[in-house]
């Protein structure tokens, strides 16, 4: 049997740090969107296999498919292991996404294959029971199993989707820079001792994003991403790049995730195109996707 299944990417319209938890993790109010650029899984599986086997192939020469690393493998691991059953599970993964650039690829491809194999499996698995065995896989990994726009609470896997039928215009730029999330996390604890006052800051811009999200308000407003506060002094080229979005038109900028992608909020086809062609002649890399 053989399905295949999309993976979306993601970008963070807002992201605020609330608490450093006792569990390692850190409690985070963010909200995702879900956005056109996507990975592509081919899942195939043989239910009548008396071993339990998984391979993983990619087009993508970056991506580490040690199953260890690899979350889309893990994601079958995890699922066999839940419904308790043998099985060989093959995973054709096409990467479009950027790997560590803050727009959830790995967290998607996990997501896509959970999806997929329910379905190959004849949905042993309720919504409810598929979203704690995300959370397990990865803090955002639940909201990619859901999609859309939503508000994401606890360290990202308490997802409450939110109502928001606008289509944006976006650009994504990636700069070279390697980041990788718990060291971000751990430059957040060094600056700040504890993340009240941070906290009393992001609120206004939390505020506004929700009205715009309601349709209260017709503008996009300014955004906010406590990441950016540490990842711009360590990353000169992702500080430029936001700089570089907002003066080539863009309507509103922001780091995605702990970075490095940088994405930008268009109003028009033809100003998300010039700034593209900007970028485009400094050798930055570009996409040019659309919310979901
Ligand atoms: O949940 P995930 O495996 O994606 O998290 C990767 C790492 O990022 C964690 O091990 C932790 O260091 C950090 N993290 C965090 N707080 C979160 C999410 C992630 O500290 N809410």
């Amino acid at each position: 049997m053989k399905t295949t299944e999309n993976a979306y990417a993601k970008i963070n319209l807002f992201l605020d740090v609330n608490s450093k938890r006792q569990d390692g993790y850190h409690g985070i109010t963010t909200v995702m969107q879900e956005i056109s650029l996507c990975d592509s899984l081919t899942v195939t599986v043989d239910r009548e296999a008396s071993e339990r086997k998984i391979t993983v192939v990619t087009d993508s020469p970056e991506l580490s498919l040690a199953p260890t690393d690899n979350l889309a493998y893990r994601a079958a691991q995890r699922f066999l292991q839940r419904i308790n059953r043998d099985a060989n599970i093959g995973i054709s993964l096409e990467k479009k996404i950027p790997i560590a650039a803050g727009l959830g690829g790995g967290s998607s491809d996990a997501a896509a294959t959970l999806r997929a194999l329910n379905r190959l499996f004849d949905t042993p698995l309720s919504d409810g029971e598929l979203s704690a065995l995300a959370a397990e896989l990865g803090s955002d990994v639940p909201f990619c199993l859901h999609g859309g726009t939503a508000l994401c609470r606890g360290r990202g896997e308490i997802v409450t989707p939110l109502e928001f039928d606008a289509d944006i215009r976006i650009l994504i730029a990636k700069s070279s820079d390697e980041i990788k999330t718990p060291r971000a996390y751990s430059a957040l604890d060094k600056k700040y001792s504890d993340f009240t006052a941070e906290r009393a800051a992001a609120e206004p811009y939390f505020c506004e994003l929700k009205e715009y999200i309601s349709g209260k308000r017709g503008k996009i407003p300014e955004l906010y991403n406590i990441f950016e506060s540490v990842i711009f002094d360590e990353c000169e080229n992702a500080r430029k790049i936001k700089e570089d979005m907002l003066s080539f038109g863009a309507c509103a900028a922001l780091l995605s995730g702990s970075g490095p992608s940088v994405f930008g909020i268009f109003d028009s086809d033809s100003a998300l195109l010039g700034a593209k062609a900007e970028f485009d002649k400094k050798g930055i890399k570009t996409f040019s996707v659309h919310t979901k």
